[in-house]
């Protein structure tokens, strides 16, 4: 083959990775959620003044002032089993923060297993997400989306990938971490996840993070569990348990530390 026909199938190979790649961005990498279209338990803790809406004020008040003493902004939000409010905790915590008169608050959605964060936050699909930016698919700016909620953006996980684990454990998620938190000083991260006694994704996380909250559901988290939880973050910052009771819709949430 001559070098002109090696460069002419080198440029043919060129344009179709191109085009394959522009087939996989999304068309319109930062849509704007609406905000009538939140979770309506949000959006009625919002519009109430609820006394959930006052615990996670309280929640807010804990973690921005770690974060002023000991600059801990890189937030991980778990729990021992499933269903017992980790994204219901994490959203409400990243909108009460960026509620604050200073802070902004950049939400990630880590549980690329069952991804919920962008529904709670009106977004029945999102084409792309984390899993795509872990497999070099996409750049950071194509999804992260600006909420209609000043000050609050999300990076949703993305189509559920074959191997979630992985990709949390890559040394690009731990990149992104870093950059994400050192880009801007006044800016909070809260992570979701899936449960960390099920899979291994949360541990793997709460290693990369500054401090990790627990979150245990009264009348269900059984203690023996949370136990385990509470072992397997041995090595980690655990900053709190988050106690998310359940007597009546947006109902209260307590925290210990
Ligand atoms: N305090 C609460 N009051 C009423 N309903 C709640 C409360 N907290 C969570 N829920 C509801 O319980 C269900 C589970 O909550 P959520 O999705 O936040 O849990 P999770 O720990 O993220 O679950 P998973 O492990 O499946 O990701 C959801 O339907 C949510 O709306
Ligand atoms: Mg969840």
């Amino acid at each position: 083959m001559s070098f002109i026909e090696r460069a002419l199938e080198r440029a043919a190979r060129e344009r179709k990775k191109n085009e394959a790649l522009s087939a996989i961005r999304p068309k319109s990498p930062k849509p704007s959620v609406d905000f009538h279209e939140l979770d309506p338990r949000i959006q009625a803790m919002m519009e109430d003044r609820t006394d959930a809406f006052e615990q996670y004020k309280l929640l807010r008040t804990m973690i921005l002032n770690a974060s002023q003493q000991n600059g801990e902004r890189l937030v991980l939000v778990t729990s021992a089993v499933s269903g017992e409010g980790k994204t219901t905790t994490s959203v409400n915590l990243a909108i009460s923060i960026a509620q604050s008169l200073q802070e902004t608050a950049l939400l990630i959605d880590c549980d690329l297993r069952n991804p919920q964060v962008h529904k709670m936050l009106g977004l029945e699909r999102v084409s792309f997400g984390l899993a795509n930016f872990l497999r070099h698919e996409v750049d950071l700016p194509q999804v992260l989306l600006k909420t209609s909620i000043p000050k609050l953006s999300l990076l949703p996980a993305g189509p559920p990938p074959e191997n979630p684990s992985e990709l949390i454990n890559s040394r690009t998620m731990s990149i992104f971490l870093e950059e994400a938190k050192e880009r801007y000083q006044n800016r909070l991260l809260i992570i979701d996840s899936p449960p960390i006694n099920q899979f291994t994704d949360a541990l793997i996380l709460s290693l990369k993070v500054d401090g990790v909250l627990l979150v245990a559901r009264a009348g269900k988290t059984r203690m023996n569990d949370l136990e385990a939880a509470v072992a397997k973050l041995k090595k980690a910052n655990l900053i709190g348990i988050v106690l998310n009771s359940t007597d009546r819709l947006s109902s209260r949430y307590y925290y210990y530390y």
